[in-house]
Parts: C-alpha cells; sequence; structure tokens
C-alpha cells in the first residue's frame, strides 16, 4: 500500500461513517476498516514494510486512519443517537405516526355530562348564565338579606364596576324566571367562585349543578323522588334512599339539606359515608316567595323547589378522588384514569 493509498482510505472510511443510517449500519463501518481482520491490517503491513526513511511518514498515516476513523464514527454515533431515538435509526417518514394514547374527558366534565344527561331524560333543559354576576342576581334577587355573611368581600370575589365572580349557580334561577314564564324545569351546571383558601375539599373555583322545577303544585315530594332517581341512575343502583335534613338558605322556605344512603356500604356505615350510612349531595328547598316575586312569577299561582349540587363533591364520591387539588392539577397519569 503507498502512503497516499493510506490517506485515500482514511478519507473514504470516515464519509462512509458519516452517512451511516444507523448504529448497526456505523458498527459495520468501523469492523471493515478498525475490526480485527479490517482494512487496518493492510495499513499495519505497508508501516512495517516501508523504508527506514519512510517508516516515519507511514506511522504518521497510520495514526490519520485511526483516529479520523474512530472521530467519524463518534460523531456519527452521537448524532444517531440524539437526532433519531433509541433504536437510533433514522426518520423514516412513510411509517405511520407512534400513537400516543386518546384524549380523555376530565372526570368534571365527565360527572356534568352524566348528569346532564340523566336531567334531561327527566324533561329538564340546561340553562346557563355568566360567570360575572351582578349583585342582584347573585344576592338580592334572591332573597339574601343584605347583612348576609356570603356577601362579604372576604367570601365574595368583587370586581371594578359593581360585578363579581358568582358565588353559586342560583343566579341562573333568576335569570331564567326572568325571562321564560312557568313551568319551568332547568339545570344550570357551571363554574363558582369563593375566596375559599385551598385543601384537600376546597376550592376558590369549583363547579355547581343548579336544579329548579316550577309549576302549579309542585311540592317536596316531587323533590325527594326526582333526586332519588336521579342518584339511583347516577350511582346506577337499584336501591338508593333520600333523606332531607332541615337547613336554611334565603332563597328556599323550607330549605333542607340532602343526604342519599350510602352507594358503597348501602347505609350500613363505611369509610366512605364516614360510617353514617348517609352521603349529603347538596342543599334544596321550595323556592321562596320572595324570589318568585322578583322575578314577575305570582307566588299565588305556582311554587317549584329548587337544588344546587357540588360536583367536584360528587366526582370524588362517584371516582373515590381523595383531594379536590387532583382535579385541577391536570397531570395526565390522573386523568387517564377515567
Ligand atoms: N346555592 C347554594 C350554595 O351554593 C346551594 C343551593 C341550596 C341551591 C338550596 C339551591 C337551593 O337552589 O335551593 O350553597
Amino acid at each position: 500500500m503507498k502512503l497516499e493509498e493510506i490517506d485515500t482510505l482514511t478519507g473514504t472510511a470516515a464519509s462512509e461513517a458519516a452517512v451511516a443510517v444507523d448504529l448497526a449500519g456505523l458498527e459495520e463501518v468501523r469492523i471493515r476498516y478498525l475490526g480485527r481482520n479490517g482494512r487496518i491490517n493492510d495499513v499495519m503491513e505497508a508501516l512495517k514494510a516501508a523504508p527506514r526513511e519512510t517508516k516515519k511518514d507511514f506511522g504518521q498515516a497510520a495514526n490519520r486512519f485511526k483516529q479520523q476513523i474512530q472521530a467519524a464514527i463518534e460523531e456519527r454515533k452521537a448524532a444517531l443517537e440524539s437526532s433519531a431515538g433509541p433504536a437510533g435509526s433514522m426518520v423514516d417518514t412513510s411509517l405511520p405516526g407512534a400513537w400516543r394514547g386518546g384524549g380523555k374527558l376530565h372526570p368534571i366534565t365527565l360527572l356534568i355530562q352524566r348528569a346532564t344527561s340523566i336531567f334531561r331524560s327527566m324533561g329538564f333543559t340546561v340553562a346557563e348564565g355568566p360567570d360575572l354576576e351582578d349583585e342582584f342576581h347573585n344576592f338580592d334577587a334572591l332573597n339574601t338579606p343584605a347583612n348576609h355573611p356570603s356577601r362579604d368581600p372576604s367570601d365574595t370575589f368583587y370586581l371594578d364596576g359593581g360585578l363579581l365572580l358568582r358565588t353559586h349557580t342560583s343566579p341562573v334561577q333568576i335569570r331564567y324566571m326572568e325571562t321564560q314564564q312557568p313551568p319551568v324545569r332547568i339545570i344550570a351546571p357551571g363554574r363558582c367562585y369563593r375566596r375559599d383558601t385551598m385543601d384537600a375539599t376546597h376550592s376558590a373555583n369549583f363547579h355547581q349543578i343548579e336544579g329548579l322545577y316550577v309549576d302549579r303544585d309542585v311540592s317536596l315530594a316531587n323533590l325527594k323522588g326526582d333526586l332519588e332517581y336521579f342518584v339511583r341512575k347516577l350511582m346506577n343502583l337499584e336501591d338508593v334512599r333520600i333523606r332531607m335534613r332541615p337547613h336554611f338558605f334565603p332563597f328556599t322556605e323550607p330549605s333542607v339539606e340532602v343526604d342519599y344512603s350510602c352507594h358503597v356500604c348501602q347505609g350500613k356505615g363505611c369509610r366512605v359515608c364516614k360510617h353514617s350510612g348517609w352521603i349529603e349531595i347538596g342543599g334544596a328547598g321550595m323556592v321562596d316567595p320572595n324570589v318568585f316575586q322578583a322575578c314577575g312569577y305570582d307566588p299565588e299561582q305556582v311554587t317549584g323547589y329548587a337544588f344546587g349540587m357540588g360536583v367536584e363533591r360528587m366526582a370524588m364520591i362517584l371516582f373515590g378522588i381523595p383531594d379536590i387539588r387532583l382535579l385541577y392539577e391536570n397531570h395526565v397519569r390522573f386523568l387517564q384514569q377515567f
């Protein structure tokens, strides 16, 4: 082998390394030139056979051969590994894309959709109202006294210009009755805002589902029966009982808090219902005559029931979610479970 031939071979090998399409191809290049039976043997033989005067030149050429090919292989290897994924192959644009898993609905969305479809089947339609409310719809028309603690700026987010972030979905009742005549049968799912400190069960931004049924002769018994039917469908359980505990809300009279018999232990008492046998689903009651009057309805002609349920609470119970914050952090591994 002549001196120039060594340098030519060095160049050829380096360019073969530079265009290797994958790590296996690159390894073949290494074996072909630097391997035990590779062309390096020819180079070393030429060095051995070189006359004394040119030995030094052959020695340097042999070094260039080893070093340059090795360097070209290292460089290509780094490029293949960084740009072409673990297999070290170049991108084949004719292959179908890698499946990264489909999206899932958020548990809050799931619960609202499920609840909505049950109430729809019961003859309710969906109503909406603005998140930015005024005091009239959020408090006054709902018969909330001027000194009621829920109006306090430490509980409610007030904005410049007299608006506030609605603290419940109840103002949707008012907006609906202002523009529609009875009979009314609506639910109103939506966001609510309160100045609450976040912990495992509280969030400053949460969701409620409001319900309103107004007609002649609507009674508390209708409320009980309808909520019982709703919980049966939601929990997919035949045997669900409802109980009502007296409570107070400014916009209903009488007012109640509604519990259903625990879907896990059927009322016997377990961890989910904190050994009481009952789980609360929300507040409710018979629409206060003052509320009807504020909307232009005649309380002598119609009666109605209303209820408000916390969506996060229901989602946590239904899906066994231990901390409300999980619902807002949106970790994919959490969301993929639903
Ligand atoms: N607005 C109430 C709350 O946020 C929930 C509620 C209670 C709504 C009774 C109602 C109702 O419509 O009748 O706590």
